[in-house]
């Protein structure tokens, strides 16, 4: 049996475990794809670093060309990250036949039309399952399992990092700030988090969903993304009197022709099953018109969970060269749906304004809800902080974004509106 060659670009966190389940499930994988699988070469940074896996030293080289341009290569792994290089990496070894893995969110979230037009030309594979939530594979089953359904909502906890924060800052009453340092110093967040916590990396991994789920090309452009830097203890612990937690949700919807896809804060009711997804874990509510409600759940990275998906992905690879249909993936995007306008996103939204105390201020502010045409749910008013002022939270039915704005703005103008505190999206 000739064996399948992989060029395996990365030997980091994840190409260590892809390695690991290579050679550790080497009999289960020949069994099912009919050939020995073989990792030939491998590209590093430097090849003198100390490694957490004994690899053939002569595998290794710091040249990414000897890799992609070497003719005895089946199928590229990419686990090295990056985005300008990297995408040419992949487009010199798609245009030399390869078929490609990999695990980049940022590059397919970006060039994800471009790499998969270029493989389709050269009759290519491209997978890229652990792109998204590492270790669940959610991109084969919005791809294949919802084929005959139509998703009419995809909502996902996709940032471990920013879940881990969000669950300390829930459970232990701890703050912000110190949660974020602590889960730097346990490596569960980069030293420079902005990518994390203000939502970027949530985006990128939401254009994906919504791109596979719609069948309808989303950029990341056309996602409104917001972070979690400025979620208080005092929004959580409310958050909770009233039956929520507070999660950073992406939210892509289908509505007729039109989608909307954003990543936020989001007050979401304990009793739905996305909201009891804690630490770093990761999930992906999908609704289909046909099957109801569906939740995927698991290890959003990590090593061998993230490898698993990878590797998932070679053995798909290989069954294709084996039928000699590789290349053939059915066009995906191939509705043509509008898209909404941040402020065109409809929700419920919760306030937290700190107001005058004195009577007629409540019917002041019920005024411009009416005039603004957003209908209140619900009002509370927790114990009054001082004496000068106290605090009113409002829920109300569902608003586009517009219309909370021009609350938002007639607020401004509103003496007896001391403070906007906080203003969160509702689901649930
Ligand atoms: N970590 C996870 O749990 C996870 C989960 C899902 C997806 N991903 C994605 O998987 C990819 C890899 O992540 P990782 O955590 O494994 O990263 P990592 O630990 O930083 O490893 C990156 C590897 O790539 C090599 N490398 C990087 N730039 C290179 C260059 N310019 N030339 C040659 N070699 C280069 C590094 O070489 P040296 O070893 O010599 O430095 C290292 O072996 C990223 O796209 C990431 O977003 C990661």
């Amino acid at each position: 049996m000739k064996p399948i060659k992989v060029g395996l670009l990365g030997l980091g966190t994840v190409g260590t475990g892809v390695v690991r389940i290579v050679e550790g499930h080497q009999e289960d994988l020949t069994n099912q794809v009919g050939s020995p699988i073989v990792i030939a070469q491998i590209l590093v940074k430097d090849r003198a670093k100390a490694r957490n896996i004994q690899v053939d030293a002569s595998k290794l080289t710091e040249d990414p060309w000897e890799v992609v341009r070497n003719p005895d290569i089946d199928v590229i792994i990419e686990v090295m990250g990056g985005i300008g290089q990297t995408k040419e990496y992949i487009l010199e070894a798609l245009e030399r036949g390869k078929h490609i893995v990999t695990a980049n969110k940022d590059l397919m979230a970006l060039h994800g039309q471009e790499i998969l037009a270029k493989a389709r030309d050269k009759g290519c594979d491209v997978y890229y399952e652990a792109s998204v939530a590492g270790g669940i594979p959610i991109i084969r089953t919005l791809i294949e399992g919802f084929s005959s359904d139509r998703i009419t909502k995809i909502m996902g906890i996709v940032n471990g990092t920013t879940n881990y924060i969000l669950t300390k800052m829930s459970q232990e009453g701890a703050a912000y700030a110190d949660v974020l340092k602590e889960a730097q110093d346990l490596g569960y967040a980069e030293g420079d988090p902005t990518s994390d916590v203000e939502g970027l990396d949530a985006a990128r991994k939401m254009t994906i969903l919504s791109t596979l789920g719609f069948r309808s090309h989303v950029s990341l452009e056309d996602v409104s993304a917001k972070g979690i830097s400025s979620v208080t203890q005092e929004d959580i612990q409310y958050a909770k009197r009233l039956g929520y937690e507070v999660k950073l949700l992406g939210i892509a919807e289908r509505q007729d022709d039109f989608i909307s896809v954003s990543v936020q804060p989001t007050m979401i009711k304990q009793s739905h099953p996305i909201a009891s997804v804690n630490g770093v874990f990761n999930a992906v509510y999908v609704h289909g018109e046909a099957v109801g409600e569906t939740m995927f759940y698991g290890a959003g990275a990590g090593e061998l969970p993230t490898a698993t998906s990878i590797v998932a992905d070679l053995v798909a690879v290989v069954k294709n060269m084996k039928l000699g249909v590789n290349g053939r993936q059915a066009q995906l995007s191939y509705n043509v749906m509008k898209l909404k306008t941040d402020e065109q996103i409809a929700s419920k939204f919760f306030l937290l304004l700190h107001v005058e105390d004195r009577a007629g201020v409540l019917a002041q502010i019920a005024q411009v809800f009416s005039d603004c045409d957003v209908s209140i749910e619900s009002v509370m008013q927790p114990s009054a902080p001082n004496k000068m002022s106290t605090e009113i939270i409002i829920i109300t039915h569902e608003a586009s974004k517009a219309s909370m704005n021009k609350v938002l703005g007639a607020f401004e103008g509103l003496a007896a509106v001391r403070k906007i505190k906080s203003v969160y999206r509702v689901e649930g």
